[in-house]
């Protein structure tokens, strides 16, 4: 498989050539109006509302970066937010344009199956939904029925969010679609089934499998992708809770919200939402009769998801778990919120409830005191910013900088004074000192790096090494050992384009990693192109140690919970040489915990 997405469809020789060909500034000149600075030029951000300038975009270096919202990336990623295309369409229109001839690659053009349509994958999407959802209510299906029921949830709401299972098997979706006339071209496409060992030859098996089905819906309650939870009352440990569709041509991730077509009347009438993280705190909420409610899915809130509720409604009411990632996840939605010109407030549940629970024991009453008691969210993220950093003095001189980055990023010059004079105020300071780096010089836009702190969650930890490497480029060799540790998610990509670059040419070009989608990544990535390096050598070698010394915990860690399983399942089988072959290689293996990094 190619690493650069697109990258089995062209050369990476051909998308360099393209991007290279591509007047970046003429580019973004036909969306926004730029004035040129020094060498850069700026403008008034495409991706959010803002009043003073903070796009900037850097020719000499190939890319686009938001100060205020965060939105960056290259030629391609600009396209495809800009024009809602997917990379290759982006690829193709910026080659027409820039007089590059665009000739697939030889494996490409042994490339037999359709080019499948949008209208094709929305079909199917719905045909699999239905297909889920008849099950449900089919004989065979009476463990995922009960599991609705107790979890609190009636048949009634199963039905109108077309809830649905997955049997035990591998191909029962893979066969009904088949026999209804769907190629196995297209359900692959749509991230339905997926191909046996990696090769096209060896047949097909169903994505998900024994799982209650839940569909993504777009803004028009077409099924767009699915989500699939483990119906195992004892999963193994490395059984994923929810199974998600890979993005597909009708699904971007984190540019949508559950719930959000069915909320949308609601939150309109009420004037604001709850936002929660979980399906089932969702499902949860409207069972209890609060309809207006959407759902983040799980990972970190995007810009994309709360432009959604623009418009829509004026306040919104987080609502996340009780426990400090919760809490975490209510500080980081400032800067998105602010961005919408929408208002926010944080629920805070007790420490051991989340929605679902919650509203389970407290009931709709109970929800709505909660509200009544929500805090602002500009009180509450001044509030946590003290409570996060101590008194001491190397605290309080943390919290300066970080109330600093929290201001920079407020689009509205009303409410950052505001915002302000509070954090100021908590801070017990003049709100003078706070005021420098309200309006970044955007020539020269020096980000502080702040110093991970130890442990991070190891999703930021993993984008903190990443955008350490691009900083300190000098750390690129070092990313050799992590091969084998490296987590298989999106951030996969990236790593392995870094790699290949320091092994084709001993060094790296940040400006030349591509990217599936224009999200997080691709804004990560031009953000440490873009800053400048925030200390010595040495120190970020201490920093890289840090953070690769939790990426090798993780790892260890999941590898000794797959030995532990398979050494149960060697036992259960009665393969006694297995068992012990399994055993010598765990003994053989450090136990995590011995590890120098230790989470606590
Ligand atoms: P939760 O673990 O809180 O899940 O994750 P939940 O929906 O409340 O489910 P229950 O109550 O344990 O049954 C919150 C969200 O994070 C995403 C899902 O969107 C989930 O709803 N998530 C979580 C995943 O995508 N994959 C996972 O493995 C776990
Ligand atoms: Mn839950």
């Amino acid at each position: 498989m190619s690493q650069i997405p697109g990258g089995h469809l062209y050369s990476r020789e051909k998308i360099d050539e393209v991007v290279a060909s591509t007047d970046l500034v003429a580019l973004i000149r036909q969306y926004v109006d730029l004035k040129r600075v020094g060498s850069s030029y700026k403008a008034l951000c495409p991706f959010h509302a803002e009043k003073t300038p903070s796009f900037m975009v850097t020719p000499e270096k190939g890319v686009y970066h938001c100060f205020g919202c965060g939105a960056g990336g290259n030629a391609i990623t600009f396209l495809m937010a800009a024009s809602s295309m997917n990379f290759r369409e982006a690829l193709q229109e910026l080659a027409r344009r820039a007089g590059v001839n665009l000739p697939e690659s030889k494996e490409y053009r042994n490339y037999t199956g359709p080019l499948v349509s949008k209208t094709t994958l929305l079909e199917v999407m719905k045909k699999a939904c239905d297909y889920f959802q008849a099950n449900l209510f089919e004989q065979g299906s009476s463990a995922a029925r009960d599991y609705l029921k107790k979890r609190g949830l009636a048949a009634d709401l199963a039905r109108s969010y077309g809830v649905g299972v997955s049997l035990e098997g591998w191909d029962y979706l893979h066969n009904y679609l088949k026999k209804v006339g769907y190629s196995d071209e297209v359900q692959k496409q749509a991230g339905l089934i997926r191909a046996r060992r990696n090769d096209d030859k060896n047949g097909y098996y169903d994505v998900f499998r024994n799982r209650l089905m839940i569909p993504i819906c777009d803004p028009e309650g077409r099924p767009v992708a699915l989500a699939g939870r483990t119906l195992e009352t004892d999963p193994a440990p490395e059984t994923a809770k929810y199974i998600n569709s890979p993005a597909t041509d009708i699904y971007k991730k984190g540019h949508m919200l559950y719930g959000f077509h069915q909320a949308k009347s609601y939150m309109k009438a009420a004037g604001m939402v709850f936002l929660v993280e979980g399906y089932f705190d969702l499902l949860s909420l409207v069972q209890h009769g609060v309809k207006n409610v959407v759902a983040s899915m799980g990972t970190a809130l995007t810009q994309n998801q709360i432009n959604i509720l623009r418009n829509q409604t004026k306040e919104v009411y987080l609502l996340f778990d009780g426990d400090s990632a919760g809490q975490t996840a209510a500080s980081r939605a400032l800067p998105a919120l602010l961005t919408a010109e929408l208002d926010g407030k944080v629920i805070t549940l007790p420490k051991d409830h989340d929605p679902d629970t919650f509203i389970l024991e407290y009931g709709d009453e109970g929800l709505f005191t909660a509200a009544e008691n929500a805090v602002d969210i500009l009180d509450y993220c001044a509030d946590r910013l003290v409570s996060e950093n101590g008194t001491t003095l190397a605290g309080q001189a943390r919290a300066v900088r970080e109330a600093k980055e929290m201001l920079a990023r407020v689009p509205d010059a009303a409410k950052g004074q505001l915002l302000q004079r509070k954090l100021a105020e908590k801070l017990g300071l003049d709100p003078a000192v706070l005021t420098l780096g309200r309006t970044p010089e955007i020539t020269s836009p020096v980000t502080v790096e702040t110093r991970p702190r130890m442990p991070v969650s190891y999703e930021a930890g993993v984008m903190s090494l990443l955008n350490h490497v691009i900083i300190h480029s000098e750390l690129v060799a070092k990313l050799d050992t992590l091969e084998d540790i490296w987590p298989q998610d999106a951030s996969r990509s990236v790593f392995n384009q870094l790699l290949q670059q320091y092994r084709t040419h001993g060094q790296i070009e940040p400006e030349k990693i591509y990217f599936e989608e224009s999200d997080e990544l691709a804004s990560l990535v031009s953000g440490a192109i873009l800053t400048a390096r925030a200390y010595s050598a040495e120190k970020a070698a201490v920093v890289f140690q840090e953070l690769t010394d939790a990426l090798r915990y993780k790892a260890a860690k999941t590898q000794r919970a797959r030995l532990t399983e398979a050494i149960s399942q060697a036992e259960q089988s009665g393969d006694r040489e297995l068992m012990r072959k399994l055993a010598e290689e765990k003994m053989a293996q450090p136990h995590p915990m011995l590890m120098k990094y230790k989470p606590q």
